[in-house]
Parts: structure tokens; C-alpha cells; sequence
């Protein structure tokens, strides 16, 4: 897998496609991709579109709750940037959640973080530079009807970024957390009326802000909100 590259490289989870597709796509400007999902097909496509518009990607199609499988697949991976975006959501009350979804969630948008993380992590500690970017969710400081595991997920997303930043800010590592409000992916496929919200590219925006700092600053926390939510 690993390409050759004098590039900086950015890991992307999540690449397949919404958020994690268009972040991306915008790193793929400056930055060689390895774009991570379980669907090849999208991740192709993606790979494709960055190349030709002059980048590279490696399209790597992984579980990221399967911890040997990350482990193994990003080993040789030299990583300058992380975005951590992978993620999942079965809102519903808690007496109607399985516990599959409940176990689900606790997985990829939780215990993957340690898989990922501990892949690249040791590296940029090594080198004294690299940045670390978890996509969590405006859920993870608020509470809502529905939420209970995945607001509990993403309210551990906080304390985990909070937490790794405070230990590797001293070694050359930024760590930043980005909380969406409602992005128009098909994440939100509850909600049909989608004309209200954010887009993934408005999240990519963030991202990249935080990513595009200079080194005596250190953005940790962003939230991006629809301006004007929808009423009701
Ligand atoms: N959309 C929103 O309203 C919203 C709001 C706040 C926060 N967020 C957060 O933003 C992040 C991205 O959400 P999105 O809206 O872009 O959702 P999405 O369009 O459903 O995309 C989710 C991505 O996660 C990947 N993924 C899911 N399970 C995976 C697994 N086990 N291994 C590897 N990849 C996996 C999916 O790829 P494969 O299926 O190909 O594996 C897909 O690329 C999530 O962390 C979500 O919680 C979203």
C-alpha cells in the first residue's frame, strides 16, 4: 500500500464518503491521502477524482474497529495528519436500540479512535510534529432525545481529544476536535429535509482551518452550526 511520496501525508477515516470524503479531497490538494473505509468502491472513485486533479491517494479498505487489521494496514504509514471522522448513529430511545447498534457505536466512533490513533501516533511523536483532527458532533457537550449511546460516544470523543492533547501538545503534536451540528449527509437520512443544514465541505472548511495554523497556535476545539436551524 504504502506510496512513495516527498509529500506530507494525511490520514483520512471515514474517506468513503460525506465529511470524511471531503476532507479528503481538500487534503488531497496539499497532502497525500490514505483514505480509510470498508467500501472499495467509493474509496476508488475518490482516489481517483484526487488524481486527477494532480494528488495521490492510496484507497484502503479496513474495518477501523478491526484492531489488528489498523494495526497492520497503517504500520508503514508515516503520517503527518490524522482526521479521525469515521463514525456511525442509530438514534433512537434507548429501550428500542439492539444491543449490535449499541456495541456498533461504542466501536467505530469510540474504541476505533484508540486503534487509529495508537497506529500514527507513535511516529509523530518521533519526528516532534503531526496533528491529530477527531470529527465528534455538537452531541458531544449537549444531550438529545434519542442520543443516549451516540451522545455518549461523541461526549468520550471530547474527553479523549481534551486528554491526548494535554499529553502530546509538549512533543510537537496538535491535537483539535471539530463538533458538527447537522451536516446534509446520508447520515442524516432521518431527516429528509436536508436544505437547512451545514455540508460536508463546511466541516472540510473547518478541518482545514484547524490543520492550516501556524506552529505557535494550536486551534483544539471548533463547533460549525447551521446559522439558521430549522424551525419546529
Ligand atoms: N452528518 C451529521 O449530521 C453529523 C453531525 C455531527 C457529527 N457527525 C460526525 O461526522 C462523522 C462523519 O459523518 P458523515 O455525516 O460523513 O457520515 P456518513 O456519510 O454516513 O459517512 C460515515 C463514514 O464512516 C465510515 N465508517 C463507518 N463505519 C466504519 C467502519 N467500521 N470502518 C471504517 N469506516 C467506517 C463510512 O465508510 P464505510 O461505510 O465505507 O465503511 C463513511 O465513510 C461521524 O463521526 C459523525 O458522527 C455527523
Amino acid at each position: 500500500m504504502a506510496t512513495i511520496t516527498d509529500k506530507n501525508t494525511a490520514v483520512v477515516t471515514g474517506a468513503s464518503r460525506g465529511i470524511g470524503r471531503a476532507v479528503a479531497l481538500r487534503l488531497g490538494a496539499t497532502h497525500h491521502v490514505v483514505a480509510v473505509a470498508r467500501s472499495r468502491p467509493q474509496l476508488e472513485t475518490l482516489a481517483s477524482e484526487i488524481r486527477s486533479g494532480g494528488g495521490s491517494c492510496d484507497a484502503v479498505e479496513i474495518d477501523v474497529t478491526d484492531a489488528k487489521a489498523v494495526a497492520r494496514t497503517l504500520a508503514g504509514v508515516r503520517a503527518d495528519v490524522l482526521v479521525n471522522n469515521a463514525g456511525v448513529g442509530y438514534m433512537k430511545p434507548l429501550l428500542e436500540l439492539s444491543s449490535d447498534e449499541w456495541h456498533t457505536m461504542v466501536d467505530v466512533n469510540f474504541n476505533a479512535l484508540f486503534h487509529v490513533t495508537r497506529a500514527v501516533l507513535p511516529g509523530m511523536v518521533e519526528r516532534g510534529r503531526g496533528h491529530i483532527v477527531m470529527v465528534g458532533s455538537i452531541a458531544g457537550r449537549s444531550a438529545f432525545a434519542g442520543g443516549s449511546c451516540y451522545a455518549a460516544t461523541k461526549h468520550a470523543v471530547m474527553g479523549f481529544s481534551e486528554s491526548l492533547m494535554l499529553e502530546v501538545r509538549d512533543q510537537g503534536v496538535k491535537v483539535s476536535v471539530v463538533n458538527p451540528g447537522s451536516v446534509a449527509t446520508t447520515f442524516s437520512r432521518r431527516d429528509r429535509d436536508t436544505s437547512w443544514m451545514i455540508t460536508a465541505d463546511d466541516v472540510a472548511d473547518a478541518v482545514i482551518h484547524a490543520i492550516d495554523t501556524p506552529p505557535r497556535v494550536l486551534v483544539h476545539r471548533i463547533e460549525v452550526r447551521a446559522a439558521i436551524p430549522k424551525k419546529g
